[in-house]
């Protein structure tokens, strides 16, 4: 980890190669090289915004990307790896995605929300506030890996497998277990079905539902484990680096026990555009 605002963050994730690979296809479906106003929604530590950036044109002095976050650190990260060598300008802020109608003064022609879609409650207000802030004809395109079905059948075992490992290293190494008051608020996930019925709820034509199998290489599941939101939302009320370093170390265990070489998940991917 190179810096401290690095530390328990999504960055080391979010440069794997396959994580950029489904990204970079979801920017595919925004027609992103049209755009010249974009919001990325929970940016975080700045990927998407610079997948963005580079697929713009690079004359593009005319685009604005406004980068949206909760998390300050995260910002900061971003804010620092995208430095001020860049064609377009993109505007930091600091907010909770819900209230993007009081932060986001203009409208805009594209809205991209990157894995970050299932950790909102209210999916219904908030997509109901991204068409408000789209100009017409704008296009909304999210991705996640958390809705119903994301998880084959088949990898129950690896997570219930790593779970009791996890718990048991807990207990033995740090007499710690998992504080279940602090648990996370458990978020329902929904199905892609749901999702779709939403949007069109919310003043959205659905263009494109796509689900893709990816192969999870054993690096994906190392990296989430030092994210803080992974940590707390496996193991409520752990310190994080107690946290990560249980999550890893049994991770490397059960995959080698059964002798995995990937993990599959779905992802879900869908572009719509705003109805007139
Ligand atoms: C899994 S990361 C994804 C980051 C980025 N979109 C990417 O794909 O690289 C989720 C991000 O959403 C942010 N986030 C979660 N809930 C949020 C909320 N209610 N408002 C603003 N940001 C939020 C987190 O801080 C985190 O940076």
């Amino acid at each position: 980890m190179s810096n401290y605002s690095e530390e328990y963050s999504f960055s080391s994730f979010s440069k794997l190669p396959f994580y950029k690979k489904i990204n970079k296809r979801l920017l595919d479906l925004a027609k992103i090289e049209n755009q010249k106003s974009i919001v990325d929604l929970g940016c975080g530590t700045g990927l998407i915004t610079k997948l963005i950036l580079k697929k713009i044109k690079k004359d593009a002095n005319d685009c604005i990307v406004y980068a949206v976050d909760h998390s300050s650190n995260a910002l900061k990260t971003a804010s620092e790896e995208i430095g001020e060598k860049k064609q377009a300008t993109v505007k930091f802020i600091h907010s909770e995605v819900q209230n993007l109608k009081e932060v986001l003064k203009d409208k805009v022609e594209a809205v991209i929300y990157c894995n970050s879609i299932h950790y909102v409650p209210d999916k219904l207000s908030l997509i109901k506030q991204i068409k408000n802030q789209l100009k017409s004809d704008g296009i909304f395109v999210f991705n996640t890996s958390f809705f119903e079905g994301s998880h084959p059948p088949e990898t129950h075992k690896f997570y219930r497998k790593w779970m009791i490992r996890s718990l048991r290293v807990l207990k033995t190494e740090y007499g710690l277990s998992p504080d279940k008051s602090a648990k996370v608020e458990s978020r329902k996930q929904l199905t892609p079905e749901e999702y779709i019925s939403i949007l069109e709820n919310a003043g959205f034509n659905v263009v494109v539902k796509d689900i893709q199998r990816i192969e999870v290489p054993k690096d994906g599941y190392h990296h989430i484990s030092g994210f803080s939101d992974w940590i707390e939302g496996i193991l409520p009320g752990v310190p994080l680096d107690k946290g990560c370093d249980v999550l890893q170390k049994s991770l490397k265990d059960v995959w080698d026990d059964m002798k995995l070489s990937s993990v599959p998940r779905l992802w879900l991917s869908i572009s719509a555009v705003k109805k007139n």
